[in-house]
């Protein structure tokens, strides 16, 4: 082991082939598309299609770092979500599965809303501390879908990210700071028996932003970084544009003067995709990453994770240098580029997905582009497989 740096080593994501174009939402629902693109600052929604789901996203997410390092030295997978597909089994073990991985490795599947994955890189960490030689795989993968003609219609969208968190932190080194917030409040959840969350949006977005403030002076408290020695901040984003309200309330807060540079890079990708619940924070950390024009090398990243209920968390870390020559920036900007707009009939069949109740035997028709897909669900069991 060449660096003895706790952190991230490795990290990837994935979006399926279809999204819809917001420009074609508001054509359907007859209101200026600007209300999108500037007004929430969002263009496309990723969609799954029917044989896709948190497991396949996952899988196809945690595939390039299976096939760079092998699976030999990974003893722990989590897998964070709140589109969990059972109250039981952890999603993670489908995953295992299929990667192929080491049947010596535990996995579990964690829930706070957005947040979750945040505990999981924590707990990693806290992890590798005390045993250098084990490596973590995180998977957080959402699928984030709203009643049709609801506020929260045009923040949909789905994807997964996965990282590998050891102690060669070749990407992002870890500080061991961070500021907390936990308040018990009703902004958005999602009862066991509903298929879409219940969500008071204006006070969603009032809570987030309350609680960057707290979790933000909790960060100073504990001896974390001045804004000023920040140069790049990641924020959870359901839609970029309130990454941009956040940003400009932490630097208020500091008195500091408002540097939009410092977010822009990092809205690119969570633009084009949509909101994937608790991948969405490190959707935008890749996007600071592999589209900043200039070398982060030895920069120091803030990162502020939501997750609605709520939890809040700031944290950071630094760049590592060499990081672009572990990036998977080009497989990345394909997925992104090769992909299909739906009509908004086609966007309709995908949001109605078949959600058999009574162990009847269901089969989509292929669709997925990756190698994974959901083959059928028969007799309560779901069977996932190379396409
Ligand atoms: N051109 C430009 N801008 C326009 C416009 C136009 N033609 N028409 C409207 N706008 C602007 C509005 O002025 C408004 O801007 P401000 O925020 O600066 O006031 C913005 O577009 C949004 O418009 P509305 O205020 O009318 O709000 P909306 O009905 O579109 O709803 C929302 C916005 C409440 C956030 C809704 O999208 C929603 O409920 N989303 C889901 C909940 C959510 O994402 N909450 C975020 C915090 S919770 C969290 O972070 C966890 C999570 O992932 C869910």
């Amino acid at each position: 082991m060449t660096n003895m740096t706790i952190g991230i080593e490795k990290l990837s994501f994935y979006v399926p082939k279809h999204y819809i174009s917001l420009t074609t939402m508001a054509e359907h629902h007859g209101i200026d598309p600007a209300k999108f693109s500037r007004g929430i600052g969002q263009d496309k929604i990723a969609m799954p299609s029917h044989d896709e789901d948190v497991v396949t996203l996952a899988a196809e997410a945690a595939q390039p770092i299976i096939d760079a390092v092998g699976s030999d030295d990974i003893d722990t997978l989590i897998f964070a979500t709140e589109t969990g597909i059972d109250h039981s089994k952890a999603a993670g073990i489908y995953v295992h599965r299929l990667l192929g991985m080491n049947p010596r490795c535990r996995v579990v599947e964690m829930k706070q809303a957005c947040y979750s994955a945040t505990a999981a890189l924590q707990m990693a960490a806290g992890y590798v501390a005390r045993k250098p030689s084990a490596k973590v795989l995180i998977i957080a993968a959402d699928v984030s879908r709203y009643d049709l003609d609801s506020s929260g219609e045009a923040t949909q969208g789905c994807g997964a990210v996965a990282m590998l968190v050891s102690n060669d932190a070749k990407i992002l080194s870890l500080d061991t700071v961070s500021g907390l917030f936990t308040e018990d409040i009703m902004d958005f959840w999602r009862p066991n028996y509903r298929k879409t969350p219940l969500v008071d949006g204006k006070y969603s977005a009032l809570r987030y932003l309350n609680a960057l403030a707290e979790s933000w002076t909790d960060y100073q408290q504990q001896g974390g970084r001045d804004f000023t020695s920040i140069d790049r901040f990641c924020y959870h984003l359901p839609f970029s544009r309130l990454g941009v309200k956040a940003h400009s309330h932490l630097a208020k807060l500091n008195g500091a003067k408002l540097d939009n540079v410092q977010i822009t890079d990092g809205m690119a990708y969570n633009r084009v995709v949509g909101n994937c619940y608790t991948a969405s924070l490190y959707l935008s950390l890749i996007s600071t990453l592999e589209n900043a024009d200039q070398d982060l090398t030895g920069q120091a990243v803030g990162l502020f994770s939501y997750g609605s209920g709520a939890v809040a968390e700031f944290f950071s870390g630094v760049v590592q240098e060499g990081y672009q020559d572990h990036l998977m920036t080009t497989h990345h900007q394909k997925l992104l580029d090769d992909r299909a707009a739906l009509s908004y009939d086609a966007y309709l069949n995908l949001w109605h997905a078949p959600d058999p109740q009574n162990g009847e035997a269901y089969a989509p028709e292929p669709a997925a582009r990756g190698r994974y897909r959901l083959v059928s669900i028969d007799e309560h069991k779901r069977h996932y497989d190379t396409a």
